[in-house]
């Protein structure tokens, strides 16, 4: 590749961890006053996954990483850039989990960091390592989005405890000069003002740690479920509407819609409105919940390991989260088929 050949950014491989212990909706009805047919009706959702005790954020990220640089025929010496999303870091806030993956994996002297999108930042994370490539600052940006949602859910609270999971998905993004490998377009953007949909109160600055924290359960997260639920059918609908028309891409032709798994009359809502058939729709909810940023990485995960997605597929994602956050993307493939 001269320095003269336009640098895109491909899709090269994804990696994706999954804790072993599954938390039914059948285990939650023993917890709280809920029941099988009120998730399974409301959300879609039959079990999410939940990680071990000991089992950190980065762990799972380090894992699904190590597999995403394998299946890229990379090393670790070739990653220049270490991008984390989540929301449950190891620490709150230093060392970033970026740095402790790093470490777990042992890549040393290269840039890391996390980014705080709530369950858009897999596709935040697209829109840095294609700018990065693109500027030719980097070549091999390994992105992860890992999540220990169980660590920050208060399961006395039925209308939060059923919803999220654990997890971590990975992939790396690589400079081509390859021009049917590259990215077509990410979008990305943000409201404040819906701030107060999707809180963790503490800790933080504004809640530092404290007995009062504890006492009021501060520490967990807070959400105004129906609220959010209306906002982002109609955010997510108008968004992949939009990045499917500016880039002259028709709905049918799209092999793989892989939205956000938050609930699945969200999912069925938006595939609905963009008139998408039921094969084109991958859904993952029922099995591992909401697992905010590792959602989409995970259902990527999915459909490579299962042989669906191959090499050179059309992949729409699209997501929205706490901030309020939202993106979409629209990218070929470029890794090897399984
Ligand atoms: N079991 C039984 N009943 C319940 C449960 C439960 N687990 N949870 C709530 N209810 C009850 C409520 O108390 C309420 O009862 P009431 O009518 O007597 O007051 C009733 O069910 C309806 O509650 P709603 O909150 O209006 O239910 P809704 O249909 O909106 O479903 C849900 C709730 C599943 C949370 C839905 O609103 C949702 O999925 N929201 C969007 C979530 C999302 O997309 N988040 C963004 C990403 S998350 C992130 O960024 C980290």
């Amino acid at each position: 590749m001269s320095h003269t050949t336009p640098l895109y950014a491909s899709f090269r491989s994804i990696g994706a961890y999954i804790p072993k212990k599954i938390l039914s909706n059948e285990d939650l009805e023993t917890m709280v006053d809920t029941s099988d047919e009120w998730i399974t009706k409301r959300t879609g959702i039959k079990e999410r996954h939940i990680a071990a005790e000991d089992e950190y954020t980065s762990d799972m990220g380090a894992k699904a990483a190590a597999i995403a640089i394998e299946r890229a025929g990379l090393s670790t010496d070739e990653i220049d850039l270490v991008l984390c999303a989540t929301v449950t870091p190891d620490y709150f806030n230093m060392p970033s989990t970026a740095c402790v993956i790093s470490d777990k994996l042992g890549i040393k002297n290269v840039q890391a960091f996390d980014i705080s999108a709530a369950c858009s930042g897999f596709v935040y994370l697209l829109s840095l390592a294609k700018a990065f490539i693109e500027s030719g600052m980097k070549k091999n940006v390994l992105i992860i989005g890992a999540e220990k949602f169980s660590s920050i859910v208060d399961y006395t609270d039925r209308s939060t405890c059923i919803l999220f999971g654990d997890g971590a998905g990975a992939a790396v993004i690589s400079a081509t000069d390859k021009k049917e490998e590259a990215f077509i377009d990410v979008h990305a953007s943000a409201d404040g003002s819906y701030s107060d949909f999707l809180v963790t109160p503490a800790p933080g600055s504004r809640n530092p740690a404290s007995q009062k924290v504890i006492d009021e359960g501060l520490q967990y997260v807070q959400m105004k479920g129906n609220e959010t639920f209306k906002l982002a059918v109609k955010t997510l609908t108008k968004d992949v509407k939009e990045i499917l028309e500016k880039n002259g891409i028709a709905s049918e032709d799209i092999p793989h819609f892989v939205p956000h798994q938050a609930n699945y009359r969200i999912i069925k809502a938006v595939g609905d409105a963009l008139k998408m058939r039921q094969e084109q729709v991958v859904v993952t909810v029922h099995k591992y919940g909401n697992t905010s940023a590792a959602s989409i990485p995970m259902a990527i995960n999915d459909i490579w390991e299962s042989g669906r997605l191959k090499k050179g597929e059309l992949m729409l994602l699209d997501t929205f989260g706490g901030g309020l956050t939202w993106a979409s993307a629209l990218l070929p493939f470029a890794g090897e088929s399984i």
